[in-house]
């Protein structure tokens, strides 16, 4: 079989990281190959090489036989190549049609935009792959998961044959990942080659032809799928056996710490995002919610830590009712926040780390009072953090971007649970996260739990949901369908409910 890339010799240095150290590559055409390893370990680096982001320090680059050397994305694009990032790209004020076409405008003679006929070709594009999305809506109005499709097409438009795909799964439910993997197979038999790099060790090796696995910037091996094991797989990325995070035992109270109460959320155009919507968490509880994105949860979290208005309903915290406090009131009151999109609202990307750690938390000690900022003690917390949630980083002054996606991801969550909330929101908190972390993560969620943490987890992950949570509820069109016991129910249950398929009839006493 004929090779589509062949990397030889890549190295790319960052300041005080070896991103990329003499790593060699080959990925045979018309196969699916999966990149593994750690948070950091040089996956992202490799592909933005490959698709002309970076230029790489050293080494050579084959693409269908013919040695290349990319200035930019447009020369790897006309050699074929696309890429949708681990982190979208597309212009949220613009409408879908607008993203798509943009920076490939097809012109009708005399240089105008022709609409009408990229409009077709869009269209049609989308409907060969079964990527349904809507071209006129704005995207700023998206889900993720619409997001991630409309990326998808733009790069199947310019005609891309190799495509690379950094953390796809990462933010879809496994329905989503389902249908993306459908996708895939149909793109792989229609000839193209495909990159992915995913940290979830089951759905690589449910799709991949071959796994390749990147080590502190070194490519340690590639092996072909069969045969090949999750632990194994694992103990190559990490050069050591997983650790087994203990099962802890219950740590719910009888107090009552969020008390939603008949809350509703309406659209632009009065129709209920959240419907009438009740629960309680206690202290020292995990509520877990699941939900096919799109279903209300992201308009209840928004409720909860008040950038959402309610229209009706209530919400307290220990009793006081916050419904029409602001998110500084709340923040301040204990509600700490993981969003789910960690660059829009958990970072700022160019700022550097021991500011991005007191993003929020800065008029509280140890970063500051109400008056000033405490720069000694915004920077030893921040080492603190970096310590113990494992941010890997050369030091503290990085700009947030440089950060590695997984690393961002453990820095946001160890700012959040540092500030000892008394409430935590959590949204997706380990995505992008790789195993070994994830595992760290839940442990030092379970562990502010036992000291009495009230927590709303939201995750596409239905293990890990299944794992942390104490109780879940399912969320579908904007109402809790189903309360159920995580020890009594497996990811196949939970996607019966969140998909509507399955119902449970819930008397609201039960919530
Ligand atoms: N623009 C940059 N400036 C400085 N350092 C960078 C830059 N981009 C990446 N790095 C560093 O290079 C290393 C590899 O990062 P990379 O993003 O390739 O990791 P990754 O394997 O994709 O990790 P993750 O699973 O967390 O996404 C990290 O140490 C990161 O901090
Ligand atoms: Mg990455």
């Amino acid at each position: 079989m004929s090779t589509a890339i062949e990397l030889v010799g890549i190295t790319k240095r960052f300041p005080g990281v070896v991103a990329n150290d003499a790593v060699d590559l080959r990925v045979t055409a018309g196969e699916i190959h999966a990149i593994c390893g750690e948070n950091g370990a040089g996956k992202s680096t490799l592909m933005k090489i490959l698709y002309g982001m970076q230029a790489p320090d050293e080494g050579t680059m084959r693409v269908n036989g013919t040695e290349v050397s990319f200035a930019s994305p447009t020369d790897a694009i006309d050699a074929g190549i696309g890429m949708v990032h681990q982190h979208f790209m597309l212009a949220d004020q613009l409408t879908v049609l607008e993203n798509l076409i943009l920076g490939a405008e097809p012109t009708k003679a005399g240089g105008r935009l022709d609409f009408a006929s990229a409009e077709a070709d869009l269209q049609r594009v989308a409907a060969d792959y079964g990527l349904d999305v809507d071209l006129h809506e704005v995207v700023e109005r998206l889900e993720v998961g619409e997001r991630q499709r409309v990326e998808i097409i733009k790069v199947l438009y310019r005609g891309a044959e190799i495509l690379i795909l950094d953390e796809p799964t990462a933010v879809l439910v496994p329905q989503e990942v389902e249908a993306l993997f459908e996708n895939m197979r149909e793109l792989k038999a229609s000839g193209a080659t495909i990159l992915f790099i995913d940290h979830k060790l089951d759905e690589v090796l449910e799709i991949a032809d071959t796994i390749s696995v990147l080590r502190h910037g070194k490519m340690v091996s590639t092996l072909a799928n069969e045969g090949v094991t999750a632990s194994e797989l694992a103990e190559l990325m990490v050069g050591s056996e997983l650790p087994t995070p203990d099962t802890a035992e219950s740590t719910v109270t009888n107090v009552v710490a969020l008390e939603v109460t008949n809350v509703t959320v309406l659209s632009e155009d009065r129709r209920p995002l959240v419907d009438n919507v009740s629960l309680q968490i206690h202290q020292g509880e995990i509520l877990g919610i699941a939900g096919v994105e799109g279903n209300g949860q992201s308009e209840l979290v928004d409720a909860i830590i008040g950038t959402e208005r309610v229209n009706d309903g209530s919400i307290s915290l220990h009793g006081d009712e916050i419904t029409s406090w602001s998110v500084r009131e709340r923040r301040t009151a204990g509600v700490g926040y993981v969003p789910e999109d960690r660059h829009h609202e958990g970072l700022l990307l160019t700022s550097p780390l021991w500011e991005n750690a007191a993003l929020g938390h800065q008029n509280t000690a140890p970063y500051g009072s109400k008056w000033f900022i405490n720069r000694d003690g915004a920077r030893q917390q921040t080492e603190l953090i970096r310590e113990q949630f494992d941010v890997r980083t050369p030091n503290i002054d990085v700009a947030a971007h440089a950060l590695s996606g997984g690393n961002q991801q453990k820095l946001i969550v160890g700012r959040e649970l540092t500030s000892n909330p008394s409430l935590l929101i959590a949204a997706h908190p380990t995505r992008g996260i790789d195993v070994g972390a994830q595992a760290a993560v839940w442990d030092q969620i379970r562990q502010a739990r036992s000291n009495g943490l009230a927590t709303l987890l939201i995750s596409a992950d239905l293990d890990e949901l299944i794992g942390l949570s104490d109780t879940i509820v399912v969320m579908f069109r904007g109402k809790l369908v189903a309360r159920l016991s995580p020890s009594a129910v497996t990811p196949r249950d939970l996607g019966g409910y969140m998909t509507g398929a399955q119902t449970q009839t819930l008397t609201e006493a039960a919530l």
